[in-house]
Order: C-alpha cells, then sequence, then structure tokens
C-alpha cells in the first residue's frame, strides 16, 4: 500500500553549494508541488547537475536545506533519480530492475512482480533476459526510467536524460516522461534543450552561474522571460 502522507511539496530554503571557494549553487530557494514538470533550464556550466543532487540527496548544501514534507529519508525513498549517461549493472535488463528494488529494501516476490510490471510498462518485456549494456542508447535511457519507476517515487528527477540520444529516441523518451506526468508523477528534469522545455515544461526554473534568477509558468516564460539572462538565453545568444 502506498502511503497517504506525501513528501510533497519540496522546500529548497537558501540552499549554496560552495567548491573550491566559489559558490556553485547560490541561495537557491524554490519549492515543487506535486504534480506537474519542472524543467531547470540553464546554459552549461549553470549548476542544474549539482542543483538535482543536492535536491535528491546526493551532495549536502553547504548552507540552507532541502525538506520534504514528511520523511522522504529511510531506505525506499519516494524520489528516484535517472542520470544523464544510464549507469547500467553489467548485468540482464531485469537484473537491474530487481537490484535496485533490492536497495530499496523490497523482497524477492515484490521484486519479482515489480519488475515485471516495469518491463511491461516501458516496453521492455521481451529485452528482461538481455545484457543491459548491449542495449541502444535509447534503451538504456528507458531502462534507467523503468528501474526508477519500478521504485514507485512521488518525484522523479531526471538530469538531461535526452542530451546522448538522437532525436527518434530523444522523441520517445519526451514522450514516456508525459505519460509519467499524466499518471500523476511530478517531474524535475534539467535541460539546456529549449525545444525540450518547450514540449515538456509547465514550470521553468532559469539558473546561471549558480542562481536561481527566474521561476515562473512555462507559457509566461517563453511569452517573454523577466530576466535579461533569460530573454539572452531565449535568443540563443551566449550568456556564460
Ligand atoms: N564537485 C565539484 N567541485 C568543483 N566544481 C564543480 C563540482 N561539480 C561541478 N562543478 C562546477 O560547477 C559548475 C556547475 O556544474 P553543473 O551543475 O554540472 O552544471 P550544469 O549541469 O548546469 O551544466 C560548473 O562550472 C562545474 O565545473
Ligand atoms: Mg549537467
Amino acid at each position: 500500500m502506498r502511503d497517504v502522507t506525501s513528501i510533497l511539496p519540496l522546500h529548497v530554503d537558501g540552499v549554496c553549494f560552495a567548491a573550491a571557494g566559489r559558490n556553485l549553487v547560490d541561495a537557491a530557494s524554490f519549492s515543487v508541488p506535486p504534480g506537474g514538470l519542472t524543467v531547470l533550464l540553464g546554459p552549461n556550466g549553470a549548476g542544474k547537475s549539482l542543483m538535482l543532487r543536492l535536491c535528491h540527496g546526493l551532495l549536502r548544501p553547504s548552507a540552507g536545506a532541502v525538506r520534504w514534507a514528511s520523511g522522504a529519508g529511510g531506505r525506499a525513498k519516494r524520489h528516484a533519480m535517472v542520470f544523464q549517461k544510464p549507469i547500467m549493472l553489467r548485468r540482464s535488463v531485469e537484473a537491474n530492475i530487481a537490484h535496485a528494488l533490492a536497495a530499496a529494501g523490497h523482497s524477492g516476490p515484490e521484486r519479482r512482480s515489480r519488475g515485471r510490471e516495469a518491463l511491461a510498462r516501458f516496453g521492455l518485456s521481451d529485452r528482461a533476459t538481455q545484457a543491459a549494456r548491449l542495449l541502444s542508447g535509447g534503451e538504456q535511457q528507458r531502462l534507467a526510467i523503468a528501474r526508477a519507476w519500478a521504485l514507485r517515487p512521488e518525484l522523479l528527477f531526471l538530469d538531461e536524460p535526452t542530451s546522448q540520444l538522437d532525436p527518434a529516441a530523444t522523441r520517445q523518451i519526451e514522450e514516456l516522461l508525459a505519460g509519467l506526468v499524466a499518471e500523476g508523477i511530478t517531474v524535475m528534469m534539467s535541460t539546456h534543450d529549449l525545444g525540450q522545455a518547450r514540449r515538456l515544461a509547465d514550470r521553468v526554473l532559469f539558473l546561471h552561474r549558480g542562481r536561481l534568477i527566474e521561476d515562473a509558468p512555462a507559457e509566461s516564460f517563453f511569452a517573454g522571460p523577466r530576466a535579461a539572462e533569460a530573454r539572452a538565453f531565449l535568443a540563443g545568444e551566449l550568456i556564460w
């Protein structure tokens, strides 16, 4: 049974991440309510990956805090993350999913039933026994999403999930993500791809040089962002 208490909204409160004497993420504050797809947009080096890792708990803020509405900790976390380059174990497709479920503390029967369900949901059933590392890039990313989905996250983080993929595979992943949102999963993903942000975002967080400089509904952001840096980014000007 699913817990009735939601871990959302997620509150990011004055979060900084310092390295080499510099704030690579500089006092970012925002919230993620349940539902919809938030795009973390910005040029290379803006701090998007760092921000996602801070939110997911892979990095500790040097100042500020990441807070969840109710206990998101513990072994079976209710937020999951998909990385830019899929990390596949040198095992079969189904074993990759089973391993993630085992790490989250699920029993053998639960691993098998959730595993089968995830493979079917993401069209990977006929690949179950294949070596995960022999899948195409697009299929590996699909498996990475299936593996995250099997954990039944309320919030799914994805870091530039299509940056290594060709246009056809990109389109497939985008459709898949829209499906997850329709299913009620809250999605927060980074991209530097404006077209993708336009196609997917309900809301845009625009990041520049580690600072969150705009937080707006996608419609108004693309109609005309308030921040000069965001306008320059939309115009295709280099702003780094
Ligand atoms: N652990 C780290 N130590 C020092 N600098 C880092 C570290 N991680 C990232 N950076 C730097 O922080 C900046 C933001 O990185 P990143 O979050 O990867 O940007 P983005 O994902 O938006 O391209 C970059 O200048 C990067 O080189
Ligand atoms: Mg990045």
